[in-house]
Parts: C-alpha cells; sequence; structure tokens
C-alpha cells in the first residue's frame, strides 16, 4: 500500500527536498506551508502528482482540516521560523511559531499514532565549547536579554516536547502507537537555500557571482561544517524508518570544518571571482552586543553513523561547485 507522509514546511528548502526524495519513493506526499519563508515554486514540479500543498499555518490546517492525517504514518516536522537575521528581527514570533506549532504537530500526532521526526538544530549546544558537539553534552545559554537564545531554546523546548510524548506513546500500547526523534541539523546547504534570512553559502555564493565583497562577520576565524542537503534529507528518511531511533536524539551533519574566511577563500576561488573579503564587526553586522555564541561548531556523527550507517556522499567543495554553476 502506498504510504501517506506529511511534512510540514515543505514548501521551504529542505522539506522541498525532502518531498522529492519521498516522492521518488513512491510516497504520497502532503505538505503543510505558510509560505512564509518558503516558495511554492520550490516543490511546484512536484505538485498534482501524489503530491499536494496545503497554504496555511500548521497548527491551523490541522485543526480545520485533521482529516489530512488520516492514514499518515510519517510526519516530519520542519516548519519553523529560521535564520539569524530574521530570529533577530522577530524573537517574540520566532517563539511562538516554533513552540506553538510543535506543540500542535505531536499533539495531533498522538491522536492519529503517526511518528513525527523533529528538525532541531545545532544552536541548542548553545554557547557549549565541547567539540565536537555530541547529543549527551549540555546546553549552555546567555540570559534572556540576548534575542538570539530564543531560537536555541525554542529548538530546546521542542525537543523536551517531542521527547515527553514519545514516551507517553509508549506508555500508550506498544509498537504501532507513533513516537517521536529528534534530528539536531547543522549547517545544511544546497540548492533553493536563499541568502535573505542570514544563511552564509547563498550570501557569499550570490556576492561572488555578482562581483561585489563577501561580508565575513566578526574575524573570520569562526568554524562551521556545511552538509549537503542531499545527504541531510538521507539521514531524515533513515532516523524515520528506524525504530530504534525513535525517541533519540541525533547529530545530523557534515565533520568538515572550515573557517569563514576559508569558505569565502573557496567560494572565490571556485567561482574565479574577482571579489574581495570584507570583515564587519558582529555589532555592526547586526546590533551591538550581538553575540556569536560559537567559535567552534563541529557535530560528532558517530550515534548516526552507527545507528543508521550515516555517509556523506557530497563533500563541501562538491556543493560549493555545483551552486556556483
Ligand atoms: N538550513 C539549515 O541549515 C538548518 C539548520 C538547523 C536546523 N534547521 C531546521 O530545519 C527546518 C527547515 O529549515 P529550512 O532551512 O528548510 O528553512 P526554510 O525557511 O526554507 O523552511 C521552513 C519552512 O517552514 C514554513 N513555515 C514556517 N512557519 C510555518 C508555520 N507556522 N506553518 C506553516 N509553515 C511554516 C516556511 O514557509 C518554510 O517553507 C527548520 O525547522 C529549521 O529550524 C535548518
Amino acid at each position: 500500500m502506498q504510504q501517506k507522509t506529511l511534512i510540514t514546511g515543505g514548501a521551504g528548502f529542505i522539506g522541498s527536498h525532502l518531498a522529492e526524495r519521498l516522492r521518488s519513493r513512491g510516497e504520497e506526499v502532503v505538505i503543510i506551508d505558510d509560505l512564509s519563508t518558503g516558495n511554492e515554486t520550490n516543490i511546484a514540479h512536484l505538485l498534482g502528482n501524489d503530491c499536494s500543498l496545503i497554504k496555511g499555518r500548521v497548527s491551523e490546517v490541522l485543526t480545520a482540516q485533521p482529516e489530512l492525517l488520516d492514514g499518515v504514518r510519517h510526519i516530519y516536522h520542519l516548519a519553523a521560523s529560521v535564520g539569524v537575521q530574521l530570529v533577530k528581527d522577530n524573537p517574540a514570533a520566532t517563539i511562538q511559531n516554533n513552540v506553538h506549532e510543535t506543540g500542535a504537530v505531536l499533539e495531533a500526532a498522538h491522536h492519529v499514532n503517526a511518528v513525527v521526526l523533529i528538525a532541531s538544530s545545532s544552536e541548542v549546544y548553545g554557547k557549549s565549547a565541547d567539540i565536537p558537539l555530541r547529543e549527551d553534552g549540555d546546553l549552555i545559554y546567555g540570559p534572556p536579554t540576548g534575542p538570539r537564545w530564543s531560537y536555541a531554546l525554542s529548538k530546546a523546548f521542542d525537543e523536551h516536547l517531542a521527547l515527553s510524548y514519545h514516551k507517553q506513546a509508549q506508555g500508550s500500547g506498544g509498537k504501532s502507537s507513533g513516537g517521536a526523534v529528534v534530528a539536531r541539523l547543522f549547517n545544511t546547504i544546497g540548492p533553493r537555500q536563499v541568502g535573505h534570512y542570514g544563511m552564509v553559502v547563498p550570501r557569499f555564493v550570490a556576492a561572488a557571482l555578482s562581483g561585489k565583497p563577501l561580508e565575513v562577520y566578526g574575524d573570520g576565524q569562526q568554524t562551521r561544517a556545511f552538509c549537503d542537503v542531499r545527504d541531510v534529507v538521507g539521514a531524515l528518511v533513515g532516523l524515520m524508518e528506524n525504530e530504534h531511533c525513535h525517541g533519540e536524539v541525533f547529530n545530523v551533519g557534515s565533520e568538515e570544518e572550515v573557517t569563514i574566511d576559508e569558505l569565502a577563500d573557496r567560494v572565490i576561488a571556485l567561482s574565479g571571482s574577482s571579489s574581495q573579503k570584507q570583515h564587519i564587526a558582529f555589532d555592526d553586522a547586526y546590533e551591538p552586543g550581538f553575540e556569536d555564541p560559537f567559535r567552534r561548531r563541529v557535530p560528532d556523527t558517530s550515534k548516526l553513523r552507527e545507528t543508521i550507517g550515516f555517509e556523506r556522499e557530497f563533500g563541501l567543495n562538491e556543493t560549493l561547485k555545483e551552486l556556483i554553476a
């Protein structure tokens, strides 16, 4: 029988790649998206062929059309307020969106015994300097006067909520009783990611291709590890489909660490651009007192590798070359 799967935020960057992957496996895909940061063009090629888009806020759609969940076994919950700039500009809306919508999804899923995969974030690690970051490590935050923490805390709250619902589901009836799994996504890159919410790779690529300066925030020595969205989507499906992963938290990302300076150099070299790097203080890029909590942000992905056999197929240069092309 054809499997029916719901993706919230499926018109967004990662969600649209996930929808493609699930459709290629023959699943029926239902997408709920309010198109706040996503775009219908991301999934236009999929729509109408066992793939549908319901436009609206997740909580409102699920309340108005509960029958959407009939026959759904898996829910990938990706809808969220995303991007440093967007979060900084809308801290209250970020909390409302990330916490309230996740609660609505988990509650609805609980009633139909569906499994929910929560797209959490490496930001939940906060200021932890325990590199590489491991799932069982402490989460360390600054004071609530720093607007940046609203995103990290809302995602951490989502994780607690998901794991609590999972426990409740397991308590209420064995194997077919749904549950939840948490994927802590690290920096993900690929086609359809947009730069205007603060994402560094699309910003750099666009600047290099138009001969403009690549604006590096801070001293550029902070590191990140960027993972191709195709590898990320493979991990998400693997986590959903392996029952042993449910009730657990997994880092999902690349261990290939680069400084942001080096990332800019690579984009310039790979695109043959005449652009230069331009360093800008965080205070000027965002606002006075803005805190970049991570000097290094690299996941330990051993749990993911050991549990679902995760291996990356795409190296950073390969993805950058494709994006530039
Ligand atoms: N891209 C990354 O590097 C990254 C890293 C860590 C975590 N994540 C997580 O992965 C998920 C997907 O991120 P993305 O990069 O694809 O971002 P995105 O902005 O492209 O996707 C989010 C989608 O959710 C939709 N949306 C937001 N709030 C909604 C709501 N209340 N109701 C319905 N739709 C709503 C948006 O319109 C958008 O299509 C998010 O949960 C994000 O926190 C992404």
